[in-house]
């Protein structure tokens, strides 16, 4: 009954130093999925509606509070790292003393809100709740000690532990909620009197123990929720741990991933039915898929909108653009921001289009750059034609009227109009507008030459 209605305070301890991480950028700013490892931690205690997230920092401040970002957040610096107790004795001045006080790691990017629920849950009869897993491996942690009928008595750290309390397999995930009054009132009796003269915010057990009170628990099933990131090895491992996650959402909705193993979402995506992803495709930002799509290997989609129907075959690179359904695109095509193709359009090999709008049904197939275009409908654009839209200081825009023909090799340098219907002779240069319906071209007479003889070279 304790919890109802309590209000929650959480602290997020982020002041290492991250030194086995060898690198200028503080530890907490590191990526999983393109997001930063602390924003993971302030994602899910926004979930939980806490009332203060108060962040403890030290180590690389200005950086990681610039890169957040985050009006909502109390920042809290601890000058000196003198152990977690410590740590979190510079959040206590924000902490309301009827708060569950949930304390939080920065570089403990999976845990989930729902975890944290039933967690919550196991406190309500109590003034403190410890997360524990059991691992096959616990050497590195702190050991929850419990008595012969099963109550926490204490957590003793590895360096402080005797071989027969290192045989413990239950371990400390750091993660624990505490009464708001209580935790400041065990704060003040924690010492660094320890094998690394740390203030141990893991203390509080037996000083709770001590005072009668029972220590709840909740054992984690997941045991990669409470898995911390310490080096680039295990920031590679959780990467793959939460790109599995979040494949694994994709195909329960139906999603066909050629290989779940070769997916990455750096962001968030819609995907609607019969949709098959072959491998290494990365979609990023927020994107949507319509029914029917196909997206082949090696292809990038960044921040865009695919209708249904849309084919996008391999090695396609697709940002901030709208495709609408039944388009074909790529293989290796790259369609830049603010690129629109309406229905069943065609954007072929190596082909690169730039903040322009392709209207139904029209074709570019081959070798070309379209950049600040405005394209009609049914218009087919031969190989190797070039917008030229930029003089050096500023770009121009080129149009193009529905069912033109634009032979192929032709460099339209914008600003420039090619009427509707027009067609465009194979290897022109048009500096000036070409006439709706009529044939321009721009081609040096062909010669030939009889009297030419090829040279030889003398023996
Ligand atoms: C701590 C726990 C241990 C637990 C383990 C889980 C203590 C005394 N021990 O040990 O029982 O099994 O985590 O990983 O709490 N931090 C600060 N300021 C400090 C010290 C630490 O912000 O002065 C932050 C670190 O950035 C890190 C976290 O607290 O995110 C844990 O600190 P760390 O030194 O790694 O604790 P452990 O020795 O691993
Ligand atoms: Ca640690």
């Amino acid at each position: 009954m304790k919890n109802e209605k309590k209000i929650l305070d959480i602290i997020i301890l982020a002041a290492g130093k991250g030194t086995r991480m060898y690198s200028e950028k503080a530890k907490v700013l590191h990526e999983i999925a393109g997001k930063a490892l602390l924003q993971y931690v302030i994602d899910c205690s926004k979930n939980l509606k806490a009332e203060t997230i108060n962040i403890v920092y030290g180590h690389g401040g200005q950086q990681v509070k610039e890169t957040i970002n985050d009006e909502s957040l109390n920042w809290c610096e601890q000058r000196e790292q003198l152990g977690t107790g410590h740590a979190v004795m510079q959040a206590t001045q924000f902490i309301n003393d009827q708060a569950n006080v949930l304390i939080l790691y920065g570089d403990v990017p999976l845990l989930t809100a729902d975890t944290l629920e039933k967690l919550l849950d196991e406190k309500k009869n109590s003034s403190i709740a410890l997360l524990t897993a059991e691992l096959k491996n616990p050497a590195g942690y702190g050991r929850i000690v419990r008595n012969k009928i099963g109550n926490i008595e204490k957590i003793t750290e590895e360096k402080d532990a005797t071989d027969e309390i290192k045989e413990i397999k239950e371990i400390n995930s750091g993660v624990m909620v505490v009464d708001g009054d209580k935790l400041k009132l065990w704060l003040d009796k924690i010492n660094n009197k320890n094998s690394q003269g740390e203030y141990y915010l893991t203390d509080l057990i037996e000083l709770a123990v001590n005072e009668g009170e029972s220590v709840s628990s909740h054992i984690v099933i997941d045991n990669n929720e409470i898995e911390g990131i310490n080096n680039k090895i295990q920031l590679a491992e959780l990467e793959r741990v939460y790109q599995n996650r979040q494949a694994k959402k994709l195909m329960e909705k139906g999603v066909t991933l050629l290989d779940p193993n070769r997916f990455d979402l750096r962001g968030q995506v819609e995907i609607g039915k019969d949709v098959s992803i072959d491998i290494n495709v990365i979609l990023e930002g927020k994107c949507s898929i319509g029914n029917n799509v196909t997206i082949g290997a090696n292809s990038i989609i960044k921040d865009s909108i695919i209708g249904d129907g849309v084919a996008i075959l391999e090695n396609c690179v697709i940002e901030k653009s709208k495709i609408k359904s039944g388009c074909n695109i790529g293989p290796f095509a790259r369609l830049r921001p603010e690129t629109q193709l309406d229905e069943n359009a065609k954007v072929g090999n190596f082909v690169e289009i730039k903040k322009s709008h392709i209207a139904k049904g029209s074709k570019v197939n081959h070798l070309s750059y379209i950049g600040d275009t405005e394209m009609g409908e049914n218009v087919n654009v031969g190989a190797g034609t070039i917008t030229c839209n930029y003089d050096g200081a500023y770009k121009h825009l080129t149009k193009i009227g529905d069912n033109a023909f634009i032979g192929s090799n032709t460099a339209l340098v914008a600003p420039i109009e090619i009427g509707s219907g027009a067609t465009i002779g194979a290897g022109s240069t048009l500096g000036k507008d070409a006439d709706a319906g009529k044939l321009t071209f721009s081609r040096a007479k062909q010669v030939t030459i009889s009297s030419w003889i090829r040279p030889i070279k003398n023996k």
